[in-house]
Order: structure tokens, then sequence, then C-alpha cells
């Protein structure tokens, strides 16, 4: 049996260069922990700010590291006391920190789902960080209440068209803000009024607005506090300095996601039903994962991006 494998690693942060495919040893699962044979990876915007050093204090980093946050694949062995999951099984989940990008990865087996029937192993990898940070972020501020007027800025990503489809389930009028392209694919979503940023100033548009998912931050936060209604928050997953950011008398809200597997579990059933729409965008191979994690930075696409291992 060969004891080592592929990986996706940075040895120093970086640009585009800083992440290669390597060789490296190949794990064994620890107590309560699962060896996963990986079949696909979802490739996040997070992969390149962790290259690049960005977020250093959230994923504080032993270098080399091996990149990616989410995957599917099938159960290959269980470490000692794991019991949840049998050989064989197909599993799907965040990492809640780093190292998806490899043939074997071994994980906490508290993290992990099973995937369902009708949801294969590509479109799974992409599901569990941002359907389950759409969510969450949706929720961080307090209940949404039947009525509310809710913002979502990158409404066409991977967070945003997850919080575009549970913020109108739970009776908000959604405003959401997309470039010209994914104008109508947001509005298939359910939002009520769709804004293309590139033509037209949301603020001109949204107002009284009483909660603002920010999935893309900088300008597009610190515009954001004059569309607030009295008693408006913002939560912000994408500039983690939101509270600096925040003016005297508003609600700002930084958001970290954690894995929620009883959470996640639910949420995959319904993409495998259909009732909740996962929209994948680009399927690439394992050798182009560094150079997907380069795209993610300089030209997001539609939905998500998901590296295949078998190609
Ligand atoms: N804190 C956490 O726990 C956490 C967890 C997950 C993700 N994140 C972060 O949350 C953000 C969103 O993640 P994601 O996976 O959804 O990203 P994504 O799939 O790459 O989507 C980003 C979207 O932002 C849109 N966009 C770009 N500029 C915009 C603008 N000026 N106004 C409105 N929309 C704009 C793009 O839409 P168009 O294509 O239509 O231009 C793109 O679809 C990223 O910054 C990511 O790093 C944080």
């Amino acid at each position: 049996m060969t004891t080592t494998q592929r990986a996706v690693l940075i040895r120093a942060y970086g640009g585009a260069a800083a992440a290669a495919v390597a060789e490296i040893a190949k794990p064994a699962a620890g107590p309560g922990q699962v060896l996963v044979r990986v079949r696909a990876a979802g490739v996040n915007g997070i992969d390149w700010k962790v290259r690049e050093g960005f977020v250093r204090e959230a994923f504080p980093l032993q270098l080399p590291a091996v990149l990616g946050i989410e995957l599917a694949g099938v159960v290959e062995a269980l470490g000692p006391g794991a019991s949840r999951f049998r050989v064989g099984d197909r599993v799907m989940g965040p990492l809640g920190g780093l190292g998806a990008y490899a043939d074997f990865v071994a994980v906490d087996e508290a993290k992990l789902v099973r995937t369902p029937q009708g949801l294969d192993d590509v479109h799974a990898a992409g599901v569990p960080v941002a359907a389950v940070a759409a969510w969450h972020s949706l929720h961080h501020a307090g209940p949404i209440a039947a009525g509310q007027r809710i913002l979502i800025h990158g409404a066409a990503g991977g967070l945003g068209g997850y919080a575009v489809q549970y913020a109108k389930r739970a009776g908000a009028e959604v405003f959401a803000t997309a470039s010209a392209a994914h104008v109508e694919y947001v509005r298939s979503l359910g939002a009520d009024h769709v804004i293309d940023y590139q033509t037209v100033r949301f603020e001109s548009v949204a107002q009284g607005i009483d909660l603002v998912l920010d999935y893309v931050g900088g300008e597009v936060l610190d515009r954001s506090w004059q569309v607030l209604a009295k008693n408006g928050a913002i939560v912000g997953t994408s500039s983690p300095d939101i509270l600096a950011r925040t003016p005297a008398g508003r609600r700002g809200l930084w958001f970290m996601t954690k894995p929620d597997a009883p959470l996640l579990e639910r949420l995959a059933a319904e993409i495998a039903h259909g009732t909740l729409i996962s929209k994948l965008g680009e399927v690439v191979g394992f050798d182009d994962i560094p150079a997907a994690i380069e795209r993610n930075r300089t030209d997001p696409r539609i939905g998500k991006v998901v590296a295949d291992f078998s190609r």
C-alpha cells in the first residue's frame, strides 16, 4: 500500500504560485476520527485568503499546510472509538479547519454526515460550508420575522444563493445584489428585488432594511449602514474588521461559521429532494485546484466551484 498521497499545499504565504500540488504522507485516523478517501472538495473564497496570509488569526497555520475546507468521499478506515460510520459509507462535511485537498483526510467523525442518496459526491462537496454558514449568518442577529426587509450582498455566490432561499421561506422581503449576468438566477431563487450592482447603487433601491447579510465586505459594507432601519443590523462574513467599521449607534456583527452536522444533514436531504436549490458552478480536476483557488479571487463564478478528484 502506498504511504504517500496527492495534496494541494502552501509552503509559504503568497500569490497564485504559493499553492501547488505535492506528495505528502498519508494520515491515519486518530481517536474519534475516520479516514476519508476524498472524492471531491469545494473551492472557497477562504482558500486564497488563507494562501495570502490574510486570515492568519482565524486560521493559524503550521506551514507547510494543506488547503481546502470541505469534502465528500468514502470512509476508508475507523480510528479508535469512532462508531458513527462504517467503512464504505459515503460522507460529506466541513473540516472546521484545513486539509480537504488531499486524497485521504483524517476527520473528527462528529463533523461528518452521511451523503444522502440522490446527491452525488461532486455536488455534495460544495454544500457543507456555504449551506450551513448561510443559515447561521441569517439567524445570527436574532430571529427572522415575516415581513422583515433583508438585503443580501453577493446573492449569486455560494452563501448568497442559499441565504436568498432561507430568507424568502422565513417570509422576508428579500433585496439582493448581483452582477447583470446573475440577476435572473438570483430572481429564480425567490429574491423580490434583485439589484444589478454594476449599474445601480443598491442604496437607491434598498432602504429601511432590517438585516443586511454582507457576503462581499469592504466598500459594500461601508455603504450599507445608510440603508438600515432604526434597529437594523449588518451581519458580515467577509470583513473581519466589521466591528471597527461599525459607526456609533449602529449594530454590526462578525460571523464565523462552525460545523453543525444535524443542520447539514437536514439541508443536504433537502438538496437531494430538490426542495433547496444548490447551484454547482464549475467542476475542475485535482491538478487544476491551485488555478481554481486563484480564479475565485479574480473572477468569482455563479454557484460553487468543486474539484472532482477522479479527473
Ligand atoms: N466568516 C465565515 O464563516 C465565512 C464562511 C464562508 C464564506 N465566507 C466569506 O463570505 C464571502 C462569500 O463567500 P461565498 O463562498 O458565497 O463566495 P463566492 O461564491 O465566491 O461568491 C461571491 C459573490 O460575490 C458577488 N460580488 C462580488 N462583488 C460584489 C458586489 N460589489 N456587490 C454584490 N455582490 C458582489 C459575486 O457575484 P457576481 O458573480 O454576480 O458578481 C460572487 O458571486 C467570501 O468573502 C468568503 O470568504 C466567510
